[in-house]
């Protein structure tokens, strides 16, 4: 297989683009669909310093690569969401990351914020763990943002996670959530921040090749409490649709967003006011942030350790499910 830009041995074959490259000119390929995104969604200015949520996963850790490399002013926001081993490894690649780079890290711990870590968050609450998490992760990342001056934070999700999401949301018809399906969420409130996604039309498996030949020492274990098991099928069905139709991921997600997403935008936009306790946007007088630490609060230490025990086995069990496949098929190749 040889590569379409300059004929030399090609590393990765993009199907969807009947087209295959040789490391560097898939790297700039890549890069080039970054900058190609920012530019015509109007993510980012030159001159913006922009706050980058790090996980330690290939995704983010790859974006804030190409940021970096780009001269963008970036600092990363890594949030310790306290699950075991999980946390202390991926904290540590973003650091390590970091480092090499002289780059800015901010480490906030939910810890310090709910009281105590999702594991045990989860345990207390009996809400689905990634309801709570998301929950406190777009929380952090908007008072983060807030308090250190940034008007705008990028994450890394890429085309898989935003055609699952949507492909959730079109099966329920969850009319709110459609309307909520932009790569770039508008700041509408001055205690809010704008939000944008730089990578939403690269893949899952361009961007693990991307982080893979820059050398990136990235987390490949995924959250134990992985994701609960819809997302994951959902991102199975479209893997499977891509196989025996290349680009219909892409295809569902872009033409959704240039054809059908104006029409769930009608309607009465929500009012937001600030959180009587945080100061935080909320559509009612409490933060649903506010509340989760109230609960875990209430529900005090000992029933929280005893919980977190009963799960720890379990979760540390489930760690070991990871992208290890897309990982291993570059490492290849
Ligand atoms: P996920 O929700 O885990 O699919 O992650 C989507 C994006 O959210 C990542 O690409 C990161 O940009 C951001 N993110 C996820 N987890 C964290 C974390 N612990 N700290 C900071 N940002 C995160
Ligand atoms: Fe939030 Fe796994 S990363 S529950
Ligand atoms: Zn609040």
């Amino acid at each position: 297989m040889k590569c379409r830009r300059c004929g030399g041995r090609a590393v990765l074959e993009l199907r969807r683009h009947n087209t295959a490259f040789c490391a560097d000119d898939f790297l700039a390929f890549f890069r080039n669909q970054v900058h190609e995104t920012i530019r015509r969604w109007g993510m980012l200015t030159r001159d913006e310093p922009v706050l980058v949520a790090v996980s330690g996963g290939k995704d983010s850790l790859a974006l804030w690569d190409v940021l970096l490399e780009a001269g963008y002013a970036t600092t990363g926001l890594y949030i310790d969401l306290g699950i075991f081993d999980y946390s202390r490894e991926s904290k540590a690649r973003c650091q390590a990351f970091a480092a090499g780079r002289g780059a800015r890290l901010l480490v906030v711990s939910v810890a310090d914020e709910v009281g105590a870590g999702i594991p045990q968050v989860k345990a207390v609450t009996r809400r689905p763990t990634c309801s709570a998490c998301g929950l406190s992760k777009r929380y952090i990342m908007n008072r983060a943002a807030l308090d250190h001056g940034f008007a705008v934070v990028a994450t890394g999700h890429n085309l898989d996670d935003e055609a699952a999401t949507l492909f959730g949301s079109t099966l329920r018809w969850d009319e709110s959530s459609l309307a909520r399906q932009t790569p770039v969420l508008a700041a509408t409130h001055p205690k809010l921040v704008r939000r944008v996604k730089p990578l939403f039309r690269l893949s899952e498996r361009e961007t693990a090749a991307y982080a893979f030949l820059r050398g990136i020492d990235y987390i490949v274990e995924e959250c134990p409490f992985a994701k609960g098991a819809t997302s994951i099928a959902h991102k199975e069905v479209l893997n499977r649709l891509e196989d025996v139709s290349p680009g219909a991921k892409a295809s569902f997600l872009l033409n959704y967003l240039e054809r059908a997403r104006p029409r769930f935008q009608a309607g009465d936009p929500v009012e937001l006011r600030e959180c009587a306790r945080c100061g935080q946007t909320t559509t009612g007088e409490v933060c649903a942030f506010c509340k989760l630490a109230d609960q875990v609060r209430r529900s005090g230490a000992a029933a929280v350790a005893a919980a977190v025990e009963a799960e720890a086995d379990d979760a540390a069990l489930r760690g070991l499910a990871s992208d290890v496949g897309a990982a291993s098929e570059i490492h290849a190749s």
